[in-house]
């Protein structure tokens, strides 16, 4: 692909518990091009975070271990380099954001130090043109009154800024690749937009490359380019986003789809795809979502279907993809 940026190749990730190992990660495969977003989509417990944790080389790593593939970024695999050749990638040309802001920063630190940081550590910046920079960057989250306030505390703003102060930090040095995980799954619904909004606009304007992890579809038609959805651990469908909402190619995104409020089906009882996520200690034997798929039969308990190409760019897991994709 040209341009590409990330690309994870049959990444598999294990975590060895006392009950067994939880297969979290099981061969995904995605890629994202220079500027591009890609939406990551799925179920509670279906590898989004781990996958993106890998990816960042955050994983928790005993339990956790990267049992096989590549993490290439810009050409590089990342699991090849040494822990310092690593921790210069993630922040300079990778940067992340989590659900909590709170957890995520400091509580003693005032957030125009923690901002600075990243110009005095990664730029090595005096204190003075540092603090300088986290007016800027706070500004350019639109935190009103920037300049009254970098002198401020995290528990000082409110979620939503905190959330933006969060952003600020992920854009200080310029990434290449942001990854936001439920980077708003924590806030009020109105202030979930604004942030979605302003880090879609944010994203648009450096031209960085995103992978967004939320398991809302309602806010992936505006800011996505391509999406990917997982189930237990792999993706089971990727496409350009309008293609997916026109017509699903997996019976498991047909039923995501099909479970959003919709104002034009309003009065009618909002499905649910029926059953549980599965244990990732013992996942079901061929296509893993089979115990819950309503158009299941036999070849689907036994063979394990592959990312069929549905059309160039689309891909589905599912044997039965082309009557979900007419049916
Ligand atoms: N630190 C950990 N220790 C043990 N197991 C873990 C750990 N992190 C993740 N797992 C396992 O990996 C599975 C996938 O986790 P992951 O966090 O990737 O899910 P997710 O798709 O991000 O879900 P959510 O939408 O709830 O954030 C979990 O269900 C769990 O079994
Ligand atoms: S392979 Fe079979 S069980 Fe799996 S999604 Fe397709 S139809 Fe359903
Ligand atoms: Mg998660």
């Amino acid at each position: 692909m040209p341009g590409t940026l990330l690309e994870v190749r049959d990444l598999h990730v294990e975590f060895r518990m006392r009950d067994g190992v939880a297969k979290a990660v099981n061969g995904v495969d995605y890629a994202v091009a220079e500027g591009e977003t890609l939406a990551v989509l799925g179920e509670s417990g279906s590898g989004k975070s781990v996958t993106a944790q890998a990816v960042m080389g955050i994983l928790d790593m005993p339990p956790g271990r990267i049992t096989g593939g590549e993490i290439l970024f810009r050409g590089r695999d990342l699991l090849k380099l040494k822990e310092d050749e690593r921790r210069g990638v993630r922040g300079r040309e990778m940067a992340m954001i989590f659900q909590d802001a709170l957890s995520s920063l400091n509580p003693v630190l005032t957030v125009g130090y923690q901002l600075g940081e990243m110009f005095t550590v990664h730029r090595g910046l005096s204190r003075k043109d540092a603090r300088a920079k986290a007016v800027e960057l706070m500004d350019r989250v639109r935190i009103p009154a920037a300049k009254e306030r970098v002198g401020d505390y995290p528990h000082q703003f409110s979620g939503g800024m905190r959330q933006r102060i969060m952003i600020a930090m992920a854009l200080a040095l310029e990434p290449g690749l942001i990854i936001a995980d439920e980077p708003t799954t924590a806030l009020d619904v109105t202030v979930q937009a604004q942030v979605m909004d302003l880090l879609a606009e944010l994203q648009r304007e450096l031209g960085m490359g995103l992978v967004l992890i939320t398991h809302d579809l309602g806010v992936v038609a505006d800011v996505a380019d391509r999406i990917a959805v997982m189930y237990a651990g792999r993706i089971v469908e990727t496409a350009p986003v309008h293609d997916i909402y026109k017509a699903p190619a997996h019976p498991y995104t047909r039923g995501l789809l099909d479970s959003i409020p919709r104002l034009d089906r309003k009065g009618r009882e909002l499905y649910a795809i029926k059953g549980l996520p599965p244990n990732l200690t013992n996942i079901p034997s061929g296509c893993p979502f089979h115990p819950r798929c309503p158009l299941v039969r036999d070849v689907c308990r036994t063979d394990v279907p592959p990312l069929y190409e549905v059309e160039d760019g689309r891909g589905s897991a599912c044997h039965f993809w082309r009557e979900t994709l007419h049916g």
